[in-house]
């Protein structure tokens, strides 16, 4: 439309008269990825924001993101199109359940997902990601305790991944990725017996998974469990024709435009994550304009935050 192109055209206009980089999550609005220097996983982001070399980041994302790239980038403004953009599962554990929980466990090492506020990532020996979680957690010598927070279904799924017993794991969760249901992975299934299973270690289908796998009512070769650039890399080389895809439906887009002869079937369509969705083409361009809202985390934090998350951006 009219309106659209202008909007697109005041974004370049602006974006260049800021020297900005726009990032964008895999789970934004269609409109909102294609207009993105760079979008990807949460690790592609905390990477791409570690090293550009434009004055502003605008990040079309979720607060937790903003904040990863600020403490990454302390000389740069970063920008987060709707302040309110927040996430249920970075909401499951503050700094002071984090700081009671280390007390009852001395002496071990806390590896944090990187969907947790700046105060959490202060508290964490590591951050970790979707794509990196085992290998980070494989790093960690086998006699250290591990702490593993936020998230309950990625932790059960890297528990198993690592063999490591001496884990233990918050119970936190994303209410999005929660609500894919084992019933979601059959059901799919059952209609599509031939597609291959793309699942995001989020999601609360991912547990039983594991065990469907280990007695064999999953197909092994098929069954894929991945970030989400993961997943749109796998849809990519794979030559498989239909794919199940458990995972917020935002990444439908992109897996669609790179793979038009390709099937994506949703394991659950109502799989929408609402604070990723708060981001709109007016907000990135008002954003510019208005240099709002910057996201800046007191020093002190992001000095401890940063040795967490770099460990993070080095591993995997
Ligand atoms: P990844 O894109 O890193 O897999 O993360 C998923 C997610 O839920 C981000 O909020
Ligand atoms: Fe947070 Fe879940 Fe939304 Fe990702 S999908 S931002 S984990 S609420």
């Amino acid at each position: 439309t009219i309106e659209q192109g202008t909007l697109l055209e005041q974004i370049r206009v602006w974006k260049e008269k800021r020297n900005a980089l726009i990032l964008a999550h895999n789970y934004e609005l269609p409109e909102v990825q294609d207009v993105a220097d760079i979008l990807g996983d949460s690790l592609a982001l905390a990477r791409a924001a570690a090293q550009t070399a434009a004055d502003v980041i605008v990040l079309c994302g979720v607060h937790f993101m903003a904040e990863t790239a600020a403490i990454l980038n302390p000389e740069k403004t970063v920008l987060l199109p709707d302040a309110e953009a927040g996430c249920s599962l970075a909401d499951s554990i503050t700094a002071d359940q984090l700081r009671a929980w280390k007390q009852e466990h001395p002496g071990a090492v806390v590896v944090s997902y990187v969907n947790t506020s700046a105060e959490v990532k202060a508290e964490s020996d590591y951050c970790c990601t979707s794509a990196n979680a085992v290998e980070v957690v494989n790093s960690i010598p086998a006699d250290k305790e591990v702490l593993f927070c936020p998230d309950m279904f990625l932790g059960s799924y890297v528990k198993r991944m690592t063999g490591r017993e001496n884990m233990h794991i918050w119970l936190g969760e994303c209410h999005v990725h929660a609500g894919i249901a084992p019933a979601d992975i059959s059901d799919t299934l059952s209609a599509h017996p031939q597609a291959e299973l793309l699942i995001h270690p989020e999601c609360g289908c991912s547990t039983s998974n594991m065990y469907l796998l280990a007695e064999g009512q999953l197909p092994a070769d098929r069954t894929h469990v991945l970030s989400t650039s993961g997943m749109l890399q796998r849809a990519r080389t794979s030559s498989q024709e239909e794919f199940i895809v458990a995972t917020e439906v935002g990444i439908l887009h992109q897996m669609e435009r790179q793979n038009p002869h390709k099937r994506f079937i949703p394991a659950n369509r109502k799989a929408i994550c609402p604070f990723m969705k708060m981001i709109t083409l007016e907000k990135v361009l008002a954003s510019l304009v208005e240099m709002r809202t910057v996201i800046a985390v007191p020093a002190e934090t992001a000095k401890r935050a940063r040795i967490a998350l770099e460990r993070m951006v080095e591993i995997g």
